[in-house]
């Protein structure tokens, strides 16, 4: 027996993330990193919070250091709901609760809705790291195809669906489509989730990341055009891609029902957020400083996903397809049939340039030609270079398996 016997079986193998795996490469010196979906760190207001954080040390050293409750920090609370009343949320279903990252969000939410086998409906292709959640906790995932307007319903009948317990959906600017869910989609979702009683949670890091098109209401908001909907319905975000991802500060705002459950679960896990993040968001929030901050993000996404999107049309023309997003960090493009780009990204990386092959965002297999280049982190020039390293590693040819 090998000591790594003894750790527990699972119903389905652990997979590594091919982001995290990536993102040691994207520090190679001359590699042009389209692979993370990491915030442009040149925006980071960093001079603001180290002046907030020697005040907060200084001054208040009891709220930063000490323990603090488990659904949060009343101080970011507040500063939470007056940020969702910005986004349309005026009347939250309850008080939000505090994680660590949206990604404690969603694994909270697994724990307290999944027993082994129980379904999750999912669009397809997916979050990576929400389908290593769902997988943590034995789910069934349900892939669920998205066109433009988002998931596409009706939900496909069958008994994985009959077992569905949550319906997990990024409605803007998904991670990894670029897609955003229609508001007719929306409605459509709440209904089919209070006739089958199955709870919706919605993630929405990226809707404040909009440079182009009009925002869609949230469907906590929706749900009051829906009778009984916002029993099923909850609001996932954080301050990692608005703000800062360091932070590992999220939200849930969730129906009384869920949210006493989850705090729960959050106290036995890691009895709450970090105060000292916390309190430092709050902060920082308080300043006011946000709003620009965002304008700033959102003229340099736009700027750099028209840059993308013409360096590929210019330089790969009818070998790419892909539609423009109207915010967010992404862009999914599928080059012509046959072509693998897990093998496209071992000849690019020897370029000097990365990206995340498709196949990555699905739980079974997905399409091979595919793949989602972030477009954040790298400027015009350096994004122009990369599709011309993209072309020449297409070029070699041999890279169907
Ligand atoms: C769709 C989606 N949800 C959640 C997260 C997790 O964000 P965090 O835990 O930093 O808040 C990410 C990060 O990439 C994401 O893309």
């Amino acid at each position: 027996m090998q000591p790594a016997d003894r750790l527990a079986r699972r119903r389905h193998p652990l997979r590594s993330s091919a982001v995290r795996d990536l993102l040691a490469d994207a520090h190679r010196p001359g590699m042009i990193s389209l692979a993370g979906g990491l915030p442009a760190a040149d925006l980071f207001d960093s001079e603001v919070f180290s002046t907030l954080a020697a005040d907060l040390l200084a001054n208040s050293p009891q709220e930063a250091l000490q323990y603090g409750l488990t659904a949060g920090q009343p101080r970011l609370q507040a500063a939470v709901r007056a940020l969702v009343k910005d986004r349309g949320i005026v009347a939250p279903p309850s008080d939000p609760l505090i994680t660590t990252g949206s990604q404690q969000a969603i694994d909270l939410l697994a724990r307290a809705f999944i027993e082994p086998g129980d379904t999750v409906v999912m669009e397809r292709p997916s979050y990576l790291a929400a389908l290593q959640v769902f997988s943590l906790v034995d789910a069934e995932v349900l892939g669920v195809p998205t066109d433009e307007h988002g998931m596409c319903l009706p939900l496909p009948a069958g008994p994985a669906l009959a077992r569905a317990k949550l319906v997990y959906t990024v409605t803007n600017f998904a991670n990894p489509s670029g897609v955003t869910m229609s508001r007719e989609r929306r409605l459509a979702l709440l209904r089919w989730a209070v006739a089958n009683r199955v709870f919706v949670v919605e993630d929405d890091p990226y809707g404040e990341l909009r440079f182009g098109g009009r925002p869609v209401p949230a469907l906590v908001t929706l749900a009051a055009e829906v009778p009984g909907a916002s029993d099923w319905c909850g609001y996932v975000s954080t301050l990692s891609k608005i703000l800062a991802p360091g932070l590992r500060v999220g939200f849930a705002l969730l129906p009384e029902w869920v949210r006493a459950r989850i705090e729960q679960i959050k106290q036995a896990m890691d009895l709450h957020t970090s105060t000292l993040c916390q309190e430092l968001a709050a902060r920082y929030l308080e300043t006011g400083r946000l709003t620009g901050f965002l304008e700033r993000a959102r003229t340099l996404y736009g700027e750099r996903c028209e840059a993308l999107s013409v360096s590929l049309r210019a330089q790969l023309g009818a070998r790419v397809r892909f539609n423009r997003p109207e915010g967010g960090l992404f862009l999914w493009a599928e080059l012509e049939p046959g072509i693998d780009t897990s093998l496209l990204l071992a000849r690019a990386r020897e370029l000097g340039v990365i990206f995340v092959p498709g196949a990555a965002f699905f739980a079974d297999s997905g399409p091979r030609n595919a793949l989602r280049l972030s477009f954040s982190s790298a400027d015009p020039t350096q994004l122009h270079e990369a599709v011309r390293r993209l072309r020449t590693a297409l070029d070699a040819g041999g890279l169907t398996p």
